[in-house]
């Protein structure tokens, strides 16, 4: 039988790793970038920093929480007792938790959407209504009408618990491993049907061959970003998985594995989108949500069995959301467990009040209570940016001085070569990149940000 607070098997430890990194960041936000920066150098600038910056961050992260067998904060506090490290870790904790409270208020949305796309609302736009003002409408209802989003982020707030209770192996792992690879079935039904639209390969074209006359630096500080949030980087939760991982898993290979499979739902998303859109004709809108939430609807409008496309569409964003919705209330759960003894349940019961008030409040804030804002923003946008403007690269540098200048290089040897049973042709290059190279490239994105923003 499996321990209680491990995963099983190998592919246990890759789809509840996937299923954390591929979120909303990769089905959503991804093709936005794409479109925003250039087409097809994007997806090169991406590959670039999720080899670079992505890989070694996420082993420096997996070989914290494997290493000390902790949650977030409880794996400084392990490893350096004497120091205060551990406010790393706490500061990880306070932003997935705020990162939670409103990624769970678009996780509802997309609920909402399979809802909508089940009582076929999606598929059949009224006769003499234009279709764009038609799904606009739907989206704005659905992210702005009040009560119904807020009742929509609830749902999935209980959804997330009835995973989170049942705990690490029953819970998070038995969904990953039955959620994971139906998601990547749809994904391949949907990229064949794409692909095989009359004129798909123009949008081939504009996804895949770079156009280097569009590449700047611009595109890769937002690729070094798309990389961080899809790879769920710099927020606990690697910390916390691989505080699950049993002590045979390869953190090397396993990173590169994760890294892939993520990598590979990006293309094939592009490869869904791009070739659909060229093929009707439809320009894609980018200003947030409506690349997904109009222009997808469209699309699978002018298509033939429009109602399956839009149910499996939609299936697939709400499995994406509630697999990294999950890792990120699990940072905050093995954090209650482990500094305070408290039970999963308790801790569960600890977590859900607040988190209802605040996600509501950032959904209200789009809303209703859009005229309420803080240094100009409303509440939703503010926490978005502080958490993944400030908050997600802090945490990330700090992990890479600590696992490459704090622990002795032994420490990092021993993950990697699991207690030296085995070879790590990386390790060398490895702690070169985590002490100077990422830490450094993430330095220079935050700094960007922050100048930008001023
Ligand atoms: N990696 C997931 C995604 O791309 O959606 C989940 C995620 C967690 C994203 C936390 C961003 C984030 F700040």
């Amino acid at each position: 039988m499996a321990a209680k607070n491990k995963f099983s098997s190998r592919t246990g430890v890759i789809a509840a790793t996937v299923g954390s990194a591929v979120g909303l960041g990769t089905v959503w936000r991804f093709p936005n970038e794409v479109q925003d920066n250039g087409g097809s150098v994007f997806l090169l600038a991406y590959l670039f920093c999720v080899l670079l910056m992505g890989i070694p961050v996420m082993l420096a992260e997996f070989s914290l929480g494997r290493g000390s067998g902790a949650d977030a904060v409880g794996s400084f506090k392990k490893l350096t007792p004497d120091k205060p490290w551990w406010i790393v870790g706490a500061i990880a904790v306070v932003a997935s938790y705020l990162i939670l409270s409103f990624y769970i208020v678009v996780s509802g949305w997309t609920l909402d959407y399979l809802w909508l796309s089940l009582t076929g609302e999606i598929s059949s736009v009224p006769e003499g209504v234009e279709s764009t003002a038609y799904y606009s409408g739907i989206m704005n209802d659905a992210i702005t009408s009040g009560f119904k989003p807020v009742m929509w982020t609830a749902i999935m707030i209980f959804l997330n618990l009835f995973v989170l209770l049942r705990g690490v192996h029953k819970g998070i792992e038995r969904m990953a491993n039955t959620l994971m690879p139906t998601l990547f079935v749809i994904l391949v039904v949907l990229c064949g049907v794409s692909l095989t639209l009359p004129g798909a390969s123009e949008g081939v074209d504009y996804f895949l061959r770079p156009d280097w006359s569009k590449f700047n630096a611009n595109v890769l500080i937002n690729a070094v970003g798309q990389a961080f949030f899809s790879l769920s980087l710099g927020m606990g939760i690697l910390i916390t998985y691989s505080s699950y991982y049993p002590k045979t898993t390869r953190l090397g290979r396993t990173s590169v594995t994760v890294s892939s499979l993520v990598f590979l739902v990006a293309i094939l998303m592009g490869l869904i989108i791009f070739p659909a859109m060229k093929s009707f004709g439809i320009e894609g809108k980018t200003e947030g949500t409506a690349l997904i939430f109009v222009t997808l609807p469209q699309i699978f409008e002018h298509m033939h069995m429009t109602y399956i496309w839009a149910l499996l569409f939609f299936f697939l964003l709400v499995v994406a959301a509630l697999t990294s919705t999950v890792s990120l209330g699990e940072v905050v759960i093995a954090f209650l467990t482990g500094r305070t003894g408290m039970s999963r349940k308790t801790a569960c019961v600890v977590i859900i009040l607040p988190l209802l008030i605040l996600s509501a409040v950032s959904s209200l804030s789009l809303g209703p209570w859009s005229h309420y804002t803080l240094f100009g923003m409303t509440i939703f946008d503010l926490l978005d940016y502080f958490t993944a403007n400030i908050m997600l690269p802090l945490v990330a540098i700090a992990v890479c001085i600590y696992v490459g200048h704090i622990l002795p290089k032994s420490f990092l040897e021993r993950e990697m070569t699991n207690n030296g049973s085995m070879k790590s042709l990386i390790f060398p290059a490895l702690v070169f990149v985590v002490r100077y190279v990422s830490p450094l490239l993430i330095a220079i994105v935050f700094i960007n940000k922050i100048i930008e923003s001023l």
